[in-house]
């Protein structure tokens, strides 16, 4: 399997790692700033070497197209792709709007060319032990998830509406929306509300935000995100569920079950170390990369694909619109 990759920054540097772990052919990069390309190509002996993704399907001889740009790009980029008959994995927010994600989709339903959003946490150790453990829990009232930085926030693009489309929700609290809805078996959302303001950089978008999801499980799921927040309560992504019978939790990975005729809580482990090293590891994206390449081999929709994507595009959407609007967006 030939890769390409579209854009030389931080998590391209983790993906073409993932690629090389899984014994993929690292083929061919686009990327606008020769001092990112230049050191990229050489750590990963990639010889292709193009400005844009246009000129990079124009060459051929990739089989798949990792993007990891300014979520500008992700739509154009990941469009050229899948039209041009090359599988696409496209970082998270897939687009920078449900428009641009449901093109997304179209491009892939004519090509036949897959699409897979990376939704890394669906790949990781502690969250596949607790949807595992989650059906101990009975029925899941709530969830509380948030995906923050503490004192820490991102500059450049990011930080920039137009090459961004939103801010710490798009970027961070994305992650606990999918997390949440991974854990709860993929729900549709029924209704959002949201309070989402700039308070603590003086932002283009967005730095902190509370989010409450109606799912028609009849869960309800609150969420924050954030940027430069005083304070988290744990790592920069985390997610509770208040079940019926008990409480589960991410990070440390456990679950607490009421024990009423023993008068006690027991606690499960999952025994996944905690704090552990890095919060966001390798193996999280080498998982990531495995699954999407198995995808293609055996031709099989990847999930999460273009539908989960464009869930979490209209979900953030809304978050904005409620925000703004002061009032609840239901969903037909
Ligand atoms: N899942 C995760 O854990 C995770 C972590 C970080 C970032 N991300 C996502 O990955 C994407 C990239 O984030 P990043 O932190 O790597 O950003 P980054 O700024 O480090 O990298 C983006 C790269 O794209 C390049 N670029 C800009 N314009 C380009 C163009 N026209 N053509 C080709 N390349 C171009 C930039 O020069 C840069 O090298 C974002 O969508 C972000 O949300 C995901």
């Amino acid at each position: 399997m030939k890769i390409g990759f579209a854009g030389a920054g931080y998590i391209i540097n983790i993906h073409a790692q993932a690629a090389r772990n899984n014994g993929a052919e690292l083929a061919a990069v686009a990327e606008k700033f020769v001092e990112k390309v230049v050191p990229f190509g050489k750590k990963f002996r990639i010889k292709q070497q193009y400005e844009t993704v246009e000129q990079m399907l124009a060459a051929g001889g990739v089989d798949a197209l990792v993007i990891g740009t300014p979520n500008f790009l992700h739509a154009p980029q990941a469009i050229a792709a899948l039209q041009a008959g090359v599988h696409v994995l496209v970082e998270k927010p897939m687009a920078m709007s449900v428009a641009e994600a449901e093109k997304m989709l179209a491009a892939s339903a004519k090509s036949g060319a897959k699409l897979m959003v990376a939704h890394c946490w669906r790949f990781d150790q502690d969250v596949n032990w607790l949807k595992a453990q989650a059906a101990r829990l009975g029925k899941i009232i709530r969830t509380k998830g948030y995906g923050v930085h503490s004192n820490w926030g991102p500059a450049g693009w990011f930080t920039q509406k137009a090459l961004a489309g939103g801010g710490a929700l798009a970027d961070m609290g994305i992650h606990a929306l999918d997390t949440a809805r991974y854990l709860l078996g993929d729900p549709q959302p029924v209704s959002v509300y949201a309070k989402i303001g700039t308070h603590y950089k003086d932002y283009d978008v967005d730095d902190t935000g509370v989010i409450l999801v109606e799912w028609d499980n009849g869960t309800t799921s609150y969420i924050e995100s954030g940027w430069w927040q005083p304070y988290s309560d744990g790592p920069e992504a985390g997610t509770q569920l208040y079940g019926e019978k008990g409480f589960g939790q991410l990070f440390p990975t456990r679950l607490l079950l009421p024990n009423d005729a023993a008068q006690k809580v027991d606690e499960v482990k999952s025994g996944f170390k905690f704090p552990r090293k890095e919060h966001c590891p390798q193996s999280m994206y080498d998982a990531q990369m495995a699954y999407f390449l198995a995808c293609i081999q055996s031709d099989q929709t990847p999930v999460p694909g273009g539908l989960e994507g464009l869930v979490n595009m209209k979900i953030v959407q809304a978050a904005y619109e409620s925000s703004r609007t002061g009032l609840a967006v239901h969903f037909q």
